[in-house]
């Protein structure tokens, strides 16, 4: 694949020598269903890497407990030795049940051991970025993140984690955490539909934080709405080019990570950066989260 689009520019992280396009890509989708145990077909997987390469992607979203460890060691297979602009931003702070289910890891050994997993696994002397990933599972709870976020600080000083953002978050969890160590970016549960963060969003941008929307494209529910429909038809592109396009024009400290298995789905995803939305659409789609708020306050 040509590198056919801009990617929707680049965005340098103050402090760090670190710019990332503002389109990137989200590994979570390539491990098997559920995000357990190996894909169906690992050289897909790999020929979606390789072409999110290709293409300019120079920002990869992972976790060892994808998998676990089988998204990390795909990642390692399809890239290693890596280019020298690419950012693999990693997650700590949860681990996978023998169930499926997703629980805290967030004890100092269990983070200890989430950053030596994720080196061997990355085949890496040093994790570009580290979140540490809090609170439930779609949504921060609040209470002190000292605890977790000192020993990762310890870890970066120790030269194993390069800079350290948070997933999960309250703006009084950054507080916190600003006090402990420099914070580089937020992860959190954000898009056209889900727009809670409107006002944390508006501050990191303030202190020139990235803030990276999960589920970007709705996640294991992929976002459904006949404004997002009527946008796309009326501009040619795709419903999810136009919630990539959406959140690409929200702020300029967004970066995308959108998830995905198909390289198809990877190039229309990655041309969403090219897509311009005209003020009147913007508009319509800002309905979609006034929609979503209104229905649940009346409890539909
Ligand atoms: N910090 C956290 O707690 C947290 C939580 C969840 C995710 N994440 C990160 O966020 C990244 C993105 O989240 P996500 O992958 O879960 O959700 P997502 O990007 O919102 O959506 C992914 C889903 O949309 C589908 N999809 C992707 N592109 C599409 C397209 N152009 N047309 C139609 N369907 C499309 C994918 O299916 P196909 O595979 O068929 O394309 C997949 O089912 C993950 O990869 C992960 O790195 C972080």
């Amino acid at each position: 694949m040509t590198k056919q689009t801009n990617l929707g520019g680049t965005f340098a992280i103050p402090g760090t020598s670190i710019s990332l396009y503002r389109m990137g890509y989200g590994a979570m989708q390539l491990a098997g269903p559920e995000v357990w145990g190996p894909p169906r077909d690992v050289d897909a997987a790999i020929a979606v890497l390789r072409e999110a390469i290709a293409a300019g992607v120079n920002h990869i979203d992972t976790s060892d407990y994808y998998g676990p460890h089988v998204t990390n060691q795909i990642i390692k297979t399809a890239l290693h030795p890596y280019p020298k602009d690419l950012v693999i931003v990693t997650k700590l702070g949860a681990r996978r049940g023998e169930d499926k289910s997703w629980l805290h890891a967030l004890s100092r050994q269990e983070l200890i051991d989430g950053v030596h997993d994720n080196l061997r696994n990355l085949s890496v002397e040093r994790l570009d970025v580290v979140n540490l990933r809090v609170g439930g599972i779609m949504e921060p709870t609040e209470g002190s993140i000292a605890e977790p976020l000192t020993v990762l600080d310890e870890l970066k000083r120790e030269g194993l984690i390069g800079y350290i953002g948070l997933s999960n978050v309250t703006p009084r969890q950054l507080q916190e955490a600003q006090k402990i160590t420099e914070i580089v970016c937020i992860q959190n549960f954000y898009n056209v539909a889900r727009r809670g963060d409107d006002a944390f969003i508006d501050i990191l941008a303030k202190k020139g934080i990235v803030y990276v929307p999960f589920f970007p494209l709705g996640g294991f529910t992929p976002l459904q709405s006949s404004e997002l429909d009527g946008v796309a038809a009326s501009l040619k592109a795709t419903p999810m080019q136009v919630a990539l396009a959406w959140l690409l024009q929200r702020s300029p400290n967004i970066l995308l990570i959108p998830g995905t298995s198909s390289t198809s789905h990877l190039r229309e995803n990655l041309a969403a950066a090219a897509l311009e939305l005209p003020p009147h659409a913007i508009a319509q789609l800002n309905a979609i989260a006034a929609g979503v708020k209104a229905a649940g306050q009346s409890g539909h």
